[in-house]
């Protein structure tokens, strides 16, 4: 069997190190054997954006860029999103295993008991403005969740740790749906516990056209499905500043407002939000070439397009294709629908974007499908916070109980002054 090693050899000084390769890596600390002086740090390996630096070891999500494969702890995207449910999804990827029945029973039981939440949570969501971005609330309110909750600082508390996953499930879709029904005017519409999870969200978003608190099947299973297809996508750039943040020991509603602020940007999950106003701005399938010919000209993003792991067709971009139609049959259609179709038609035939492998992603549909519901187009990033807080949590559990894991402490490559003296402000130019 050939050796597990990486010989490297510095040519500064001839030397030659040995360093084990252990799941097709090396340790970074390694190369710091390498040095052009004795006396220098040694070498480290620079790498912006992590585009191939592993931070952790998982065994939450599996993705495979190249052959467009998704599966949570094991179990394929595509039969999670057809067969399973959002808590029942939520639970695999926290627990890893699919629960009994008896084991969902509780499970949606506890979550469901904290669907209601503390008063002074709802008094807060009334201070903000009534144009304030839900996101902007929604981050604001889960970092606020940590003082009604200090307990939830015992991070290494297993218990604990159960006790506030439960509330942040629960609250959040509250959250979300107060702050809708407040920018609004309306008085909030308060859980209704007998619910199920997404019927009761669909229900306390009372105003989008659900007629005595009545929630659409259809609607809600396509929200369902959503939700699952949301659920986790490893070490994204919101789960990594998560881990970040709770490698510090911080408590969980710090951690998940810092992954909701990561994801709240426009090249992550604000990216749903920004398709719809760019397909807005299209306005018509005539001006899809000069859309694209500016998107070349590098004036603008094809937004809902690329991803740093999917160099092929995002495996959920394709399903959620299919639930718009579901969706559709009840809401009537999207106009919006036929620009994306033929957008994606279009671009996919183009060398620009085959050269760069570029393929629509999570977002390129979803907020179609949102909008098409009756959702506004500035609350689809708060519908991607919903259903990625599972994710965050499986892997916020995970980072407490590894024992590898130490403090996020990043180096980096100084280029900036050599020693200088202070110079007094009569003595400058
Ligand atoms: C999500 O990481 C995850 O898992 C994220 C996510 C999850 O579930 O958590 O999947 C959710 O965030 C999906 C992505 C949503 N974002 C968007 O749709 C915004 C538009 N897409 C991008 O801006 C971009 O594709 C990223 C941010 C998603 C990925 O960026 P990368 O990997 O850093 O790629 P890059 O910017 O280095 O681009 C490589 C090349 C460049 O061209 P060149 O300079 O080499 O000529 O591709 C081009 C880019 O200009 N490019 C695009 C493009 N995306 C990349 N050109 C036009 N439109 C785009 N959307």
């Amino acid at each position: 069997m050939s050796k597990q090693t990486l010989t490297i050899t510095d040519n500064r000084t001839g030397e030659t190190i040995e360093v084990p390769i252990g799941h097709d890596t090396i340790k970074a600390l390694d190369l710091r054997q390498l040095k052009a002086q004795p006396d220098d740090f040694g070498m480290m390996a620079y790498d912006p954006g992590y585009t191939n630096t592993a931070s952790c070891k998982s065994r939450i999500t599996y993705v495979d860029g190249d052959r467009g494969i998704l599966r949570y702890r094991g179990y394929p995207i595509e039969q999670l999103a057809q067969e399973s449910a959002f808590l029942e999804a939520a639970y695999l990827l926290i627990f890893g295993e699919l629960p009994s029945a008896d084991e969902l029973a509780h499970w949606n039981e506890r979550i469901m008991r904290h669907t209601h939440i503390h008063e002074n949570l709802a008094d807060l969501l009334k201070t903000f403005r009534h144009d304030a971005h839900p996101m902007g609330i929604l981050i604001s309110a889960i970092a606020a969740m940590s003082t009604l909750h200090p307990e939830a600082k015992q991070v290494h508390d297993n218990q604990r740790r159960l006790q506030q996953i439960w509330r942040i499930l629960g609250a959040l879709p509250t959250v979300a749906a107060f702050s809708y029904q407040n920018r609004l005017g309306r008085p909030y519409t308060h859980p209704h516990s007998a619910l199920g999870y997404i019927d009761n969200f669909l229900y306390m978003m009372n105003p989008m056209n659900q007629d005595d608190g009545e929630v659409d099947p259809v609607l809600a299973r396509a929200l369902d499905a959503l939700f699952i297809l949301h659920a986790d996508h490893e070490q994204n750039c919101s789960t990594s500043a998560l881990r970040n943040i709770a490698s510090s020991d911080a408590d969980p509603y710090s951690s998940i407002a810092g992954a909701a602020a990561a994801l709240y940007g426009p090249l992550h999950g604000g990216a749903n939000e920004a398709v719809l106003r760019m397909l807005t701005a299209i306005g018509d399938v005539k001006k899809i070439p000069a859309y694209l010919n500016k998107v070349k000209n590098r004036e603008a993003r094809l937004m809902g397009f690329g991803h740093r792991v999917y160099k092929n067709y995002d495996p959920r971009a394709q399903i959620i294709k299919k639930i718009a139609y579901d969706v559709f049959e009840v809401t009537g259609g999207n106009p919006l629908i036929d620009i994306a179709v033929e957008l994606e038609r279009i671009a996919l035939d183009d060398e620009y974007f085959a050269s760069r492998r570029l393929y629509p992603n999570v977002d390129f549909y979803s907020g179609i499908i949102y909008q098409a519901m009756g959702f506004p187009v500035d609350m689809f990033p708060v519908l991607f916070v919903l259903g990625r807080a599972p994710g965050w949590l499986a892997q916020w559990v995970e980072l407490a109980t590894d024992p590898e894991q130490r403090i996020a402490r990043p180096r980096q490559i100084y280029l900036g002054e050599d020693e200088r003296s202070y110079v007094p402000l009569a003595e400058r130019a």
